[in-house]
């Protein structure tokens, strides 16, 4: 089934353009319009606060989902993790929606949510990669992600299709709201995929970046600002559960609040940096970091750059930048696992999905 790739964790990182171009596929109609079932619109446009529940990576993707739903639909979205939101449930809304993100749809943290909360009489809208899974049955929509099977622990091609099915969601949503929208997803998803593509041809820059940051370091950090504040979270996590590398992603302007006490001379520090109104400001905290002795690389998007970045990616539309500054990230941890000699697909002590609380 991995065909020629050494792991399933690679063949599914490069799978993620043709994800793409399969999620526009199956989200538009026979006139190139964004479709969603009544019921799905209904309750978006009925919801006075939507409510996002996920673990590990897919909250990830629920943290760049928030951004889609409240830009472009103009409805307020909190997201939590769900082992949090079990015991310490925040005062809900009137008319509350909640939102299921599971790649396995099978994870018995948000299930428990998922449970209370129907309980209360809310109802549950379930976004996941396998239609018939205990989260899918027992919420009353789901949408499907079209990712195909992701068997590597490290899910990589179930983020990207998250985070580009929320944002058809959130567009959807506005445009039975008629919001005017300056932004055609599709066209953008179209681009997102030539994008990936592009990346995913250059797999030799990662993985010698890899070797320069990743080889001996016992720690790593990743930083951003903004929508790249939630991509560093997902790298670090990435990192984390196959390299097994103490690794953070943190917000850029939080460093000076504790964080720069951590760094050494060549602690790496990986900095993402797509978008416009927080160029400088996290070029700026590179600089501190180097100041203390880090050994910074700097992924940009075209534009932005500047000649001393470790990569600088093609361009995609602001709100979609998540979706291809991951990649680089997926890829460095792929690498930086086989360079420690890990196992990539099936690291130590976890689960493909997560069935106890
Ligand atoms: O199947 P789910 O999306 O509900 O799984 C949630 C997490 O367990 C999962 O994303 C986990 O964090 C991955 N191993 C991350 O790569």
């Amino acid at each position: 089934e991995k065909g020629t790739y050494a792991h399933f964790m690679l063949k599914e990182i490069d799978e993620q353009p043709i994800v793409m171009r399969k999620i526009i596929q199956k989200y538009q109609d026979e006139h190139g319009e964004i479709q969603l079932e009544d019921d799905v619109r209904q309750a978006m446009t009925q919801a006075d606060r939507i409510y996002i529940i996920a673990a590990g990576t897919s909250y990830h993707a629920g943290l760049v989902g928030k951004q889609f739903i409240e830009k472009l639909a103009q409805v307020p979205v909190e997201v939590h993790i769900s082992s949090e939101f079990s015991y310490n449930m925040p005062l809900l809304s009137e008319k509350p929606l909640f939102v299921f993100i599971s790649q396995s749809g099978e994870t018995a943290d948000s299930r428990s949510v998922l449970v209370k909360t129907k309980a209360l009489g809310h109802k549950a809208l379930t976004i996941t990669n396998v239609p018939g899974s205990t989260l899918s049955r027992e919420a009353d929509y789901t949408l499907h992600l079209h990712a195909g099977p992701e068997i590597a622990v490290a899910s990589t091609k179930a983020y990207t299709a998250q985070i580009a099915v929320l944002a058809l969601l959130a567009v959807g949503t506005a445009k039975a709201k008629c919001l005017h929208l300056h932004f055609d997803p599709l066209k953008e998803l179209a681009i997102v995929a030539s994008a990936m593509e592009s990346l995913t041809d250059q797999k030799e820059a990662f993985e010698q970046l890899a070797k320069d940051l990743f080889s001996t370091t016992r720690n790593a950090f990743f930083i951003g600002r903004g929508n790249d504040y939630f991509v560093v979270q997902e790298a670090a996590l990435k990192l984390k559960e196959i390299s097994y590398i103490q690794a953070e992603g943190f917000a850029g302007g939080e460093l000076k609040h504790g964080t720069i006490a951590l760094i050494e001379d060549d602690t790496p520090v990986v900095a993402i940096s797509t978008q416009e109104n927080v160029n400088l400001s996290i070029r700026g905290n590179v600089q501190e970091v180097v100041a203390r002795g880090a050994k910074a690389a700097i992924v940009s998007m075209k534009g932005l750059e500047k000649d001393s970045d470790a990569f600088v990616l093609p361009k995609v539309h602001e709100l979609l930048t998540p979706l291809v500054s991951v990649i680089p990230m997926q890829l460095l941890s792929y690498y930086a696992a086989l360079h420690r000699d890990c196992d990539v697909d099936k690291p130590r002590n976890l689960a493909k999905s997560v069935t106890v609380e």
